[in-house]
């Protein structure tokens, strides 16, 4: 299966995909959490990457396309969580691609609902897990428990960079949902719903 996620931030796509990954087998490749390791790093993308993260704009396209372009190359099958984010990114991905994408699935949800979310997540920055003060704590309280590295609050989700990353969103990636929809690939789940719920959804389409 080679699938997009694509949405809003704070929709689901990471807690999705990595339960995804985990029953299916199907590797998530998402860019977000690759250029958080190279930032966690200091490697020269990482050097590159974190002023634009923090205040919450797209890295430059020829970093995030480099780094796609070498991670799908070798998979038959993958999740890519977080790219392709603007028209040029989905180009790009269309001339990488050997076999075509089977669906881009759109992870539909209101800003209004996605400000609780984001200010409420912890990561893990050892694993990629993601959990929520509310919605999903971790059992043993700031350590993740999946690896027992100490839960931190990511740097972009603070309130101006929260804000600028919705109007990125809409500005550059929301156009994509026309794009994807014109290739008869979309499908759109409600992502205003309980995890369970969203992953059923999730099968259902697919
Ligand atoms: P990235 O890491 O991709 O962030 P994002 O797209 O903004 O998406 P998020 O990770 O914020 O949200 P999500 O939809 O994965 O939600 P999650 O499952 O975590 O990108 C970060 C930055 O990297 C970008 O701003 C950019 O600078 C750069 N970047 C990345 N890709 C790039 C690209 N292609 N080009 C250029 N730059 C790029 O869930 C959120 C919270 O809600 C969690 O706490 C979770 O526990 C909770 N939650 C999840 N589902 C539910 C539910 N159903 N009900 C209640 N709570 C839920």
């Amino acid at each position: 299966m080679r699938l997009v996620f694509l949405g809003a931030p704070g929709a689901g796509k990471g807690t999705q995909a990595k339960r995804l990954e985990a029953e299916k087998g199907w590797p998530v490749v998402a860019t977000g959490d690759l250029l958080r390791a190279a930032i966690a790093q200091n490697t020269p993308l990482g050097q590159q990457a974190q002023a634009y993260i923090q205040r919450g704009e797209l890295v430059p396209d020829a970093l995030v396309n480099q780094i796609v372009a070498e991670r799908i190359s070798q998979l038959e099958s993958f999740i890519l969580d977080g790219y392709p984010r603007n028209l040029a990114q989905a180009q790009m991905l269309e001339s990488i691609l050997t076999k075509p994408l089977d669906a881009v699935i759109f992870f539909e949800i209101q800003e209004e609902a996605l400000i609780e979310r984001l200010s409420g997540r912890r990561i893990c920055p050892e694993c990629n897990a993601v959990y929520h003060i509310k919605n999903n704590p971790s059992k043993a309280g700031d350590q993740c428990d999946q690896c027992g590295a100490t839960l931190v609050t990511r740097e972009d989700d603070q309130p101006d960079a929260i804000r600028r990353r919705f109007q990125v969103y809409r500005e550059q990636t929301e156009p994509l949902v026309a794009y994807y929809r014109e290739r008869g690939l979309l499908r759109t789940i409600n992502a205003d719903a309980p995890p369970d719920e969203v992953y059923q959804q999730l099968l259902s389409v697919l």
